[in-house]
């Protein structure tokens, strides 16, 4: 008898615990956006349960090859044509890699082989080494926006999005690289690099081909709905991000221009204040944190 009482106690406890972890489980996959998080995440996070067609798509499109074209001796008439050395490794030049891979010099981003903690690069998988996801879709960085995504199960409305770093000025964002003044390729060098949106756009993940019956669950039921609406950075784009590479001690270093960075416009002017009133250690503050997550993330274009 008194075994049984057992059995039936363990019994117990194993399914108050299984329910536990399967309650933790979704607890944290609930957990709130914070914009003072906000960093780089990479493509391959976008893949494997909720847009493979996407990295399917982008993965076998130019998009997804970009830092390939930094090697020596690949594309070497583009090259020359515009005064770069064919033979050149420029795998690790900050004059390339703003437009060629993701995140550069921000939180989060693509690491060259030449810093301290490098970025893994695996061939079979593009990642951030390659122009990916966020480079498009997102303001600083996609990973306090995949909250919101799993949170709505999808359900979400542009102007959510935009609170957390989504944008949605596409044509815009293009010329964060194509015709902008710091690319090479420029369409006075030859006519392929004058840029039509509504043309390039068709080519930039072609998904009709990637569907399967592994992935049909991943349909976006509220895309069409999302197209009807009209986002605040559609109808006053973003401010595009200027660079300069400067020359220093230990080589060339990028540096963005702090007014066009869309989400740092602010915190330069408040950091002074935030200084003064909770010291050196301000950014410890519950006050600061509090801030930078509430804080208007988009630097719009002057109309
Ligand atoms: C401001 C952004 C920007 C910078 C900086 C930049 N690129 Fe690019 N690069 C682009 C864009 C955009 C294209 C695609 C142009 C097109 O197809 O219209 C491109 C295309 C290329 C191509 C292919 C050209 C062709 O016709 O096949 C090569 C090679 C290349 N870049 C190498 C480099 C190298 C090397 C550097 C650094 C010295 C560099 N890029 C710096 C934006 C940039
Ligand atoms: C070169 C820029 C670019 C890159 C890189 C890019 N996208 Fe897009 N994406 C777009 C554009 C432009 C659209 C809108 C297409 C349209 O309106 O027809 C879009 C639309 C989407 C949509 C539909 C959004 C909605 O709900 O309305 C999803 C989802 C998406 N992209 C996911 C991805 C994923 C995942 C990746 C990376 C694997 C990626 N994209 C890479 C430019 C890009
Ligand atoms: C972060 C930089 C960057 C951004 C942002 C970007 N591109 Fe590109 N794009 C490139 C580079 C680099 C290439 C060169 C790839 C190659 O030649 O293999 C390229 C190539 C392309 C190509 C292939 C050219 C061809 O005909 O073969 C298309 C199409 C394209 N981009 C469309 C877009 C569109 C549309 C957007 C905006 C929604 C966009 N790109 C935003 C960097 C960028």
């Amino acid at each position: 008898m008194f075994k049984t009482l057992n059995k039936g106690f363990l019994i117990l406890f194993l399914s108050l615990f299984t329910f536990l972890i399967v309650e933790e489980d979704s607890w944290a996959r609930k957990k709130k956006p914070n914009n003072y998080k906000t960093k780089y995440v990479g493509a391959v996070k976008c893949n494997g349960s909720c847009h493979d067609p996407y990295y399917l798509a982008w993965k076998n499109s130019p998009h997804g090859g970009t830092y390939n074209l930094l090697k020596p001796g690949v594309r070497e008439e583009a090259k020359k044509r515009v005064k770069l050395d064919p033979q050149k490794d420029y795998t690790t030049s900050p004059q390339c890699l703003r437009c060629h891979t993701t995140g550069y010099r921000q939180k989060g981003g693509f690491k060259p082989a030449n810093s301290k903690k490098p970025s893994k690069i695996d061939p079979e998988e593009p990642n951030k080494e390659q122009v990916g996801c966020e480079m498009c879709h997102s303001v600083a960085g996609g990973s306090e926006m995949r909250k919101v995504m799993k949170n709505t199960k999808g359900d979400f409305s542009k102007a959510d999005s935009e609170k957390y770093g989504q944008r949605w000025d596409y044509a815009n964002v293009c010329t964060r690289c194509h015709t902008h003044k710091n690319t090479p390729f420029q369409p006075s060098v030859h006519d392929k690099y004058k840029f039509n949106f509504e043309e390039r756009k068709k080519k930039v993940h072609q998904i009709d081909k990637y569907w399967s019956e592994d992935n049909q669950d991943q349909k976006l039921e509220n895309k069409d709905k999302r197209a009807k609406e009209v986002a605040q950075s559609e109808k006053t784009p973003l401010v595009i991000e200027h660079w300069k590479v400067k020359q220093k001690k230990k080589g060339p270093k990028l540096y963005f221009k702090r007014s066009s960075k869309p989400f740092n416009k602010v915190r330069y002017k408040e950091r002074k204040k935030f200084k003064k009133e909770h010291g050196k250690k301000y950014k410890k503050s519950k006050e600061w944190k509090q801030f930078l997550a509430e804080r208007e993330w988009f630097n719009y274009k002057k109309e």
